[in-house]
């Protein structure tokens, strides 16, 4: 049997790398095997990830001789960052610099760089449709991951662009579930009128990965834009009702209320959403379901993750 080529994992302990490693795993008889990058090898998931044979590596992607340790030998790397731990586009941007030069030094064949939009493509900062955030981004934890995508060219690194949808899995642990209304009625909040958003489950993003890295070098030099479905805040609300046994309202705030609600990050996703409805043509066409069913044939729909997940959705 032909030995097995690496795939080196930026965030293997997080949603969308842990779901490649997953995948990978599962996919016994298929050519990759999986390297795990962590900043901390000794944590609960890095250990479970050794404990199921995986190996594990301690890689920071602020540390440029760490990832160029991390993805030597690697076939491919699977490269994201995680916004909402440094809230810096600029971070962002100079971690993504430093994996992309990280990957064409040591030759990897193919990175698959995990990115969203820059709204200002379609948003200038002129545009007052939406507040100019940290005075030059208009959705910062996607803008700076588009701004990215530039870089990976610019240093030859051979890329492939997969474009992410909302994880359904905000609504477990990101907050995003229903609340209790003034009246008691559940309410799903979601500040984009009646348009669809792009959602899928953070697991199906891995599986989508994997299918890329599978196709060889046929998808290196192209976009690639997944969701598991595209829906409405109000049949996202009649699902959750189906699932939860219980009725859901889809509260339709505007986007400047939701900006004002607070938390940290409110006035970014705020924002996003508002780009989301106002582009939701552009949007929604950039993430074919159907694409991602060809790279993954067990896509979930936003009905079968509630089968499995509605139990775990915090209704407080
Ligand atoms: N939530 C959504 O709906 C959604 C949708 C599309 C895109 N995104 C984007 O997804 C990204 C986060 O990905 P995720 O959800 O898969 O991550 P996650 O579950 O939040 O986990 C973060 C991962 O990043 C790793 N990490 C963090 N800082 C690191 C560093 N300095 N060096 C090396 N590894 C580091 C962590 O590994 P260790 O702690 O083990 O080092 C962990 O594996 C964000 O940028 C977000 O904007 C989110």
């Amino acid at each position: 049997m032909p030995e097995k080529k690496i795939i080196a994992v930026v965030g293997a302990t997080g949603a969308q790398g842990g779901g490649l490693v997953r995948a990978i795993l599962e996919d016994r008889s298929g050519p990759f095997v999986a390297r795990a990058l962590t900043r901390d090898v000794s944590s609960d998931k890095a250990r479970a990830l050794k404990s199921q044979g995986v190996e594990v590596v301690a890689a920071d992607v602020n540390d440029s001789a760490s990832l160029a340790r991390a993805f030597a030998g690697a076939h491919g790397a699977f490269c994201v960052t995680a916004y909402w731990e440094v809230f810096s586009p600029e971070k962002e941007i100079a971690q993504a610099r430093a994996m992309a030069e990280a990957a064409k030094r040591a030759g990897v064949k193919h990175v698959i760089w995990s990115t969203l939009e820059d709204t200002r493509r379609w948003m200038p900062l002129s545009d007052d449709r939406m507040p100019t955030l940290m005075e030059k981004y208009k959705v910062p934890h996607f803008d700076g991951k588009g701004e990215a995508d530039r870089i990976f060219t610019e240093v030859g690194a051979p890329t492939t662009l997969l474009l992410t949808s909302f994880y359904w899995d905000n609504l477990i642990h990101f907050g995003m579930g229903p609340k209790p209304g003034a009246d008691g009625t559940l309410e799903f909040t979601l500040p984009m009128d009646d348009a669809k958003l792009p959602g899928i489950a953070a697991d199906d993003i891995g599986r989508c990965a994997l299918g890329i890295f599978k196709r060889g070098g046929e998808l290196i030099g192209k976009t690639v834009g997944i969701a598991g479905e595209h829906l409405s805040g109000a049949e996202m609300a009649a699902a959750l009702t189906r699932a939860l046994g219980r009725p859901v309202r889809h509260n339709a705030v505007p986007p400047e209320v939701y900006r004002s609600f607070g938390f940290p990050g409110a006035d970014d996703l705020g924002n996003m959403f508002q780009f989301n409805r106002d582009f939701a043509k552009e949007f929604c066409a950039a993430r074919d379901p159907e694409v991602a069913r060809s790279l993954n044939p067990a896509l979930e729909t936003f009905a079968t993750w509630l089968e499995r997940n509605a139990s775990r959705i915090p209704l407080g």
